[in-house]
C-alpha cells in the first residue's frame, strides 16, 4: 500500500518537475522589468518592507506573467483584455497570505512560485466559458485514453464529488506554453493510478 502512495507522489512529483523544465513562455520578461525602485537601498528594513493589498502593482516581482499576455505561445495571449485584470483570475482568499512574507528585498522576491487554484467557477462566471461549448469542440480529443483504451473528453467527465475538485487550472496553464493535453493525464493518475479509469475492478474501495 505504502508503495503504492509512493508511486503516487513519485508520478506526481514527474509531472511537476517535466511543468517546471518546460517552463516559461519564450521571451522572458526583461531582466529590468521586475526591479523594483527600493532595490537600490536594499539592506534596509524601511526599503524592504512591502504589504500586499489588491492595488498592489503586480508588475513589480511578477514582470514575466504579465509579459505573458503579449506571448502568443502562451494561453494568456488569448486573454490578453485581461492583462490589468489580475484580480478577476486571482481572487483566492489567500492571496494576502501567500505573500505576507514576501518583501521588495531581490532575494525574497525570486522566491519559488508555488502552485496557484483558480476555482473553476471563475473562469465559467459571466459567460466567459460555456461548458457545454467547449465539450462540443473537444470531443474528438483523445489525449485521456487509459490503458484500455477508454477515451474521456476532458470537458464531459462523469460527475462526481470527485471530479468536481478538478479545475481547469489542474490542466491549463495560463502564462506558460505548457499545453493542456501534457498536463491532462496526470491529473487523473492522481486518483485513477492504475491508468484504469474504472475503480472497482480490482478492488471493492
Ligand atoms: C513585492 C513583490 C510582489 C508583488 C508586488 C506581488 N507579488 Fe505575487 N508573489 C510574490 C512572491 C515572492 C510570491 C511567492 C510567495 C511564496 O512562494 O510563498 C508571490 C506569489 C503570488 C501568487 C501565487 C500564490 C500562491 O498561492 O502560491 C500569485 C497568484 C500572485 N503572487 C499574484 C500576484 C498579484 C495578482 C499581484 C498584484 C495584485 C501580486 N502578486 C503582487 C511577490 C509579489
Ligand atoms: C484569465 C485568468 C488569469 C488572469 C487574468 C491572470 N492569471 Fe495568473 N494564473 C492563472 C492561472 C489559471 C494560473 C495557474 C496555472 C498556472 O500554473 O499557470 C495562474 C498562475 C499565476 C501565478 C503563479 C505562478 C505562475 O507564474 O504560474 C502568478 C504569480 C500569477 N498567475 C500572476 C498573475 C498576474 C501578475 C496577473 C496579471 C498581470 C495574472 N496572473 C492574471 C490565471 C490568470
Ligand atoms: C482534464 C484536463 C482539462 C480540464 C480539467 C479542462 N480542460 Fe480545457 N482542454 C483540455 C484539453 C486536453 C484541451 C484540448 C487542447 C488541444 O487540443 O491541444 C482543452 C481545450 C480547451 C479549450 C479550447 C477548446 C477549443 O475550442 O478548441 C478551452 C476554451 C478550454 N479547454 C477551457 C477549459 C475550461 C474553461 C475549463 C474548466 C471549466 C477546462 N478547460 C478544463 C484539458 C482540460
Ligand atoms: C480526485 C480523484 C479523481 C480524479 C482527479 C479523477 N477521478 Fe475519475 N473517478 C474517481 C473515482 C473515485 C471514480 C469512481 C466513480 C465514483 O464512485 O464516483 C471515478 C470514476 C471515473 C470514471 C467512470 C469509470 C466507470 O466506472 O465507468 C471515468 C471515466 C473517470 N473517472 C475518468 C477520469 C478522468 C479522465 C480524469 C482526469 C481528467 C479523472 N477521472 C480524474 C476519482 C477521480
Ligand atoms: C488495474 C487495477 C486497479 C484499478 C483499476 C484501481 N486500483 Fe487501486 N489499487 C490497485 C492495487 C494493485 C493496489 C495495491 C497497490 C500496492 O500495494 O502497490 C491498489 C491500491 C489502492 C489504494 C490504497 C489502498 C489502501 O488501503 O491504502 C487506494 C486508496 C486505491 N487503490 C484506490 C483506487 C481508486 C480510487 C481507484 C479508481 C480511481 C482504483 N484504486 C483503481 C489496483 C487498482
Amino acid at each position: 500500500m505504502r508503495s503504492n502512495r509512493l508511486r503516487i507522489i513519485a508520478a506526481v512529483a514527474a509531472a511537476f518537475a517535466l511543468a517546471g523544465a518546460l517552463g516559461a513562455c519564450a521571451p522572458q520578461a526583461a531582466p529590468t522589468d521586475g526591479e523594483p525602485a527600493a532595490v537600490e537601498s536594499e539592506g534596509t528594513a524601511e526599503a524592504a518592507a512591502f504589504t500586499w493589498s489588491v492595488d498592489s502593482d503586480c508588475g513589480t516581482c511578477h514582470g514575466d506573467d504579465v509579459a505573458s499576455f503579449d506571448d502568443a505561445s502562451c494561453p494568456a495571449s488569448q486573454h490578453a483584455a485581461m492583462k490589468d485584470q489580475c484580480m478577476t483570475c486571482h481572487n483566492d482568499p489567500n492571496m494576502e497570505r501567500a505573500h505576507a512574507k514576501v518583501t521588495l528585498d531581490s532575494e525574497k522576491k525570486k522566491a519559488t512560485l508555488k502552485r496557484t487554484v483558480v476555482a473553476r467557477d471563475t473562469c465559467l462566471a459571466s459567460g466567459c466559458h460555456d461548458m457545454t461549448e467547449i465539450a462540443a469542440d473537444t470531443a474528438d480529443v483523445t489525449v485521456l485514453t487509459d490503458k484500455n483504451g477508454t477515451t474521456v473528453n476532458p470537458h464531459d467527465l462523469p460527475e462526481s464529488e470527485d471530479h468536481a475538485s478538478i479545475n481547469c487550472s489542474s490542466c491549463h496553464k495560463l502564462h506558460t506554453a505548457d499545453t493542456p493535453a501534457e498536463a491532462a493525464p496526470a491529473t487523473c493518475r492522481n486518483c485513477h493510478h492504475a491508468d484504469v479509469y474504472e475503480c472497482n475492478t480490482c478492488h471493492d474501495h
